[in-house]
């Protein structure tokens, strides 16, 4: 018996391998759960979700998670599917156009960052106004949202993603209480560490970042997998409490000033 056995989830944003949803998925079924699998009609083509489908007994649904249309279709489909309501969502969707074409952040293209603001953020409203209305989620049901720390603070290479992020954890937490009185229903984000995936890399600058993140975490980097275990306790009856909070997965980054390591690095200077 898994921590999730007998549970039933809807899991977005598995566009390959390397996918931070794609682990949640592999873990989310060791742990018993079943769920459907759903990504942008776009990405079911380029990517290789459906090689996670056959090892997880999944279906995938396209869902574009920015049109409440379709993610008005993709419940009622999954309910169906799985034989009942849902009781966790994982919310791994981001996107920038900005940030793919490099644009700096005192060069913000507008009608891109409202495209970011809409596919990073305001999908996780319209995901959980969705499933409000359609009262689609069990009690203690949880939803996880994954962030990253430019969220609060100043990272310069993450453009208009970093309000993006802002304004994902603000929903997590104002629709965190709304569904808290109505059914329970848990939603957090996780600010995770620098991941090597296809948005991750496309940050310019990702490789160098990515270092110097491991070298200041007492911990170092949190790995994909790591994090994929994070989510899934959080969708686990272990975590029933935990709601409208940003939890930090990041082997210390974001408590840590500076490290031995990097000051090492100076000393000859
Ligand atoms: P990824 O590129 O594998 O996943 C991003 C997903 O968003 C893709 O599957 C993509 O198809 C999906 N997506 C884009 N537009 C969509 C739309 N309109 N509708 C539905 N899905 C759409 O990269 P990764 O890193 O796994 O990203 C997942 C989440 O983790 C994102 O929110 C990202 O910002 C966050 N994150 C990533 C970090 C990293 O360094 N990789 C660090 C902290 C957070």
């Amino acid at each position: 018996m898994g921590i999730l056995s007998g549970k039933r989830g809807i899991i977005f944003g598995a566009l390959d391998e390397n996918s931070i949803a794609w682990k949640v998925a592999l873990e989310a079924k060791k742990e018993g759960a079943i769920f459907t699998l759903s990504n942008a009609p776009v990405a079911l083509r380029l990517g290789t979700i459906n090689e996670l489908a056959t090892l997880c007994q999944s279906v995938v649904i396209p869902a574009d998670a920015t049109n409440t249309d379709d993610l008005d279709k993709l419940f009622d489909q999954s309910i169906a599917e799985l034989g009942g309501k849902i009781d966790f969502i994982l919310h791994s969707i981001g996107m920038s156009p900005n940030v793919r074409k490099e644009k700096p952040y005192t060069n913000l293209n507008y009608d891109f960052y409202l495209k970011s603001l809409d596919i990073s953020a305001l999908s996780l409203h319209k995901i959980l106004q969705v499933a409000y209305q359609k009262d689609a989620i069990n009690e203690y049901g949880s939803v996880v949202a994954l962030s990253y720390i430019a969220a609060q603070r100043a990272f310069p290479f993450y453009g208009d993603m970093a309000e993006a992020k802002a304004a994902l954890e603000s929903i997590a937490r104002n629709f965190g209480y709304h569904y808290g009185i109505k059914n329970k229903v848990r939603i957090n984000t996780v600010s995770q560490s620098p991941t090597a995936t296809t948005a991750g890399s496309g940050v310019k600058g990702f490789d160098k970042f990515f270092k110097f993140a491991d070298q200041i975490s007492p911990l170092g980097n949190a790995s994909a997998e790591d994090c994929a275990k994070y989510c899934v306790s959080l969708f686990s009856d272990f975590t029933r409490m935990v709601t409208m909070q940003n939890l930090f997965h990041d082997g210390g980054f974001s408590n840590t000033g500076i490290s031995m390591n990097i000051m090492e690095k100076f000393e000859e200077i």
